[in-house]
C-alpha cells in the first residue's frame, strides 16, 4: 500500500449511527482519538524503553483502545487480559467489583501498565490496583483513554489518560451499553435510558 492516510474502520461511513435515537453528539471523533492513542503509546515507548512492560486490559471495554495502543507502542510488550463487573447492563456504577476473568500471567517482577477504557468513580480501578499490586510487580501503572472529570470517589494516581470528559454516559471505541455500540469509530453521548 502506498502512503496517505492510514487504513482503518474510522475511515469507514457507519451510516447506521446517524439513524440511531439514542446516540447523541460526538465526544471525541475518531481522528481525535488515533491521534491521542498515537502519543500515549508514543510517552509510553518513551518511559519504558529499558523495560517492555506487559499490558492489562480490562474486558470488555479496553479491547479496542489497546489494540491501538499497543501497536504504537515501540517495544516488545506482552499482554494479558482481565475482566471485572461492576455495572451489568445498568448506567449507573453498582460500586460493587468483582474479577469475572483472572490473568494468565504471573505479575511478580514485571513492569505492568493497566489499560482501562474510562475511570468513572474510579472504584473499578481502586479495587484492581490493591488486587494487582499483592501479586508483586515491579511497577504498576494505569493508562486510561478516558476519565470523567469530578466523578471519582476512590483517589489514586493515573499515570496516563487520554482525554478528560464530562461525566456523561458516553458509547462508542469499545465501550457498550449492553454489548452494543462498542463497535462505533467516534466516542458519542448515550441518550437512551436504562437498557430494558
Ligand atoms: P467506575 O468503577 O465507576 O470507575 O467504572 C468503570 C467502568 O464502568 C468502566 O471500565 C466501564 O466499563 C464502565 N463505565 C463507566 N462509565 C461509562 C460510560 O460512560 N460508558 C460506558 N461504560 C462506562
Amino acid at each position: 500500500m502506498s502512503g496517505g492516510a492510514r487504513p482503518g474502520p474510522e475511515r469507514r461511513p457507519q451510516s447506521w449511527v446517524g439513524v440511531d435515537p439514542m446516540l447523541g453528539s460526538v465526544v471525541v471523533t475518531a481522528d481525535e482519538i488515533a491521534r491521542r492513542v498515537e502519543e500515549l503509546g508514543a510517552q509510553i515507548t518513551l518511559d519504558y524503553a529499558a523495560r517492555p512492560p506487559l499490558l492489562v486490559g480490562v474486558l470488555k471495554g479496553a479491547f479496542v483502545f489497546l489494540a491501538d495502543l499497543s501497536r504504537f507502542i515501540e517495544l516488545p510488550v506482552e499482554m494479558d487480559f482481565m475482566a471485572v463487573g461492576s455495572y451489568g447492563a445498568a448506567t449507573k456504577t453498582s460500586g460493587v467489583v468483582r474479577i469475572v476473568k483472572d490473568l494468565d500471567l504471573d505479575l511478580s517482577g514485571r513492569d505492568v501498565i493497566v489499560v482501562e477504557d474510562i475511570v468513572d468513580s474510579g472504584l473499578t480501578l481502586s479495587y484492581l490496583r490493591k488486587s494487582l499490586l499483592a501479586r508483586g510487580p515491579a511497577s504498576l501503572a494505569i493508562c486510561t483513554l478516558l476519565l470523567k472529570t469530578g466523578q471519582q470517589q476512590a483517589s489514586f494516581d493515573v499515570d496516563y489518560v487520554g482525554f478528560e470528559i464530562p461525566p456523561d454516559f458516553v458509547v462508542g471505541y469499545g465501550l457498550d451499553v449492553a454489548e452494543r455500540y462498542r463497535n462505533l469509530a467516534d466516542l458519542r453521548v448515550y441518550v437512551g435510558g436504562e437498557p430494558e
